[in-house]
C-alpha cells in the first residue's frame, strides 16, 4: 500500500539555548545549526526509512532545493512536489538544556498550496493509498475531501493545532494521531479517558493514537484500546521530529501489513532515537537502527 503526504517542507533554524525567550527579553544563543524539517518531510522521511512507499507532494522554493534532493535520496517519490517562485517555509526552533523545543513557523511556499495543484497532484493518487496531512500547508480541507472521494483512506496529524483544523472535514479521517494539547482542543476535555471517548463518540470510524510524549501512546478504535509504552532514553537531546518519526513509522509498518499494535511498539522505538539526536528529519533512524 502506497502513502502519499500532502506535507510541508521547512528549512529549519535551531538555536541552542539555556532556555526559551521571554517576552521582553535579549537572548544569546550558543549555536545555530540549519536542518532540513518540516512536520510533511519529517514524515516522509520516516516512512521511507522504515521501508514504506511514499510519495511527497508540495511546493518549495529555490531555496528549499536542497529540501527536495534530501526526499529523493531517501528514496520518497517526488514528482508531486513542485518548485515556486518564492521563499521556502522556515521554522526558527529553540532548544533548550532539557531538549525540549519552542518552534516559530513561516509558511512561505507551503502557503501555496492551493486547489489547482491538488486537483493535478490528486489524478496520481490511487484509491488504496492513504493519503496524509498535518496542518502545515494550506488547502487541506479541501484536499482531503479530493482524497475520500478516490476511496483513499485519510490519515491527519493535526499539528500545529489552530482554529482551521477545526474547519477540516474531519468525519473523513480514518486515522487520526494527536498529542494531548491537539486531542484536548478536539474534543474539550482534559483527561486521557476523556479525551479518548470524546473522540470515539465524535468520529466512530476513526482510529484514534494519542501520544503521551515520554510516557507513551493510546490506541483506540471502536472496542479495542491499548497502551504502548515509550522507550527508555538515557539523554533527550532533541524532541524535535520526535512525533513525525512515530506517525511515520507507524503508517509505514501498517501499510505494508503489520498490525496496530506492532506497528506502534516500532514506531515507539524509532521515536525514542529520534530524541537522542539534534535536528528533525537527520535524527529519523532507519529499520536497521532499531535492531
Ligand atoms: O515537527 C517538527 C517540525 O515542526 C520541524 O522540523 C519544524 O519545521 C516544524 O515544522
Amino acid at each position: 500500500m502506497r502513502i502519499v503526504n500532502f506535507g510541508s517542507l521547512n528549512i529549519d533554524y535551531v538555536y541552542s539555548v539555556d532556555h526559551f525567550v521571554q517576552p521582553g527579553e535579549t537572548l544569546s544563543a550558543d549555536i545555530m545549526q540549519i536542518y532540513p524539517g518540516g512536520k510533511g518531510l519529517n514524515q516522509s522521511i520516516a516512512v521511507a526509512r522504515a521501508g514504506g512507499d511514499i510519495h511527497h507532494a508540495g511546493r518549495y522554493g529555490a531555496d528549499g532545493t536542497f529540501l527536495m534532493e534530501l526526499l529523493k535520496e531517501n528514496g520518497v517519490d517526488t514528482n508531486c512536489l513542485e518548485k515556486m517562485d518564492a521563499s521556502n517555509g522556515h521554522a526558527i526552533i529553540q532548544v533548550d538544556q532539557h531538549g525540549e523545543n519552542s518552534i516559530l513557523l513561516y509558511g512561505g511556499t507551503n502557503e501555496m498550496v492551493d486547489e489547482a495543484f491538488i486537483d493535478r497532484t490528486i489524478e496520481s493518487v490511487q484509491s488504496d493509498d492513504i493519503v496524509l496531512f498535518q496542518n502545515e500547508v494550506s488547502s487541506i480541507g479541501y484536499a482531503m475531501k479530493k482524497a475520500k472521494e478516490k476511496g483513499c483512506k485519510i490519515a491527519l496529524n493535526p499539528a500545529p493545532m489552530n482554529q482551521k483544523v477545526l474547519g477540516y472535514p474531519l468525519e473523513l479521517v480514518d486515522i487520526l494521531v494527536v498529542n494531548e494539547t491537539e486531542g484536548e482542543a478536539l474534543s474539550g476535555e482534559k483527561e486521557v479517558d476523556a479525551i479518548l471517548n470524546a473522540l470515539k463518540k465524535a468520529y466512530p470510524h476513526t482510529k484514534v493514537i494519542l501520544t503521551l510524549g515520554s510516557k507513551g501512546a493510546w490506541f483506540a478504535f471502536g472496542d479495542e484500546r491499548f497502551f504502548v509504552k515509550a522507550c527508555k532514553v538515557d539523554k533527550v537531546v532533541d524532541t524535535t521530529a520526535a512525533g513525525d518519526t512515530f506517525i511515520g513509522y507507524y503508517l509505514a509498518c501498517i501499510s505494508k501489513g503489520v498490525d496496530d499494535k506492532e506497528a506502534l511498539e516500532t514506531a515507539t522505538k524509532a521515536a525514542a532515537i529520534t530524541v537522542s539526536r539534534k535536528g528533525a528529519a537527520v535524527s529519523v533512524p532507519t529499520m536497521d537502527e532499531l535492531k
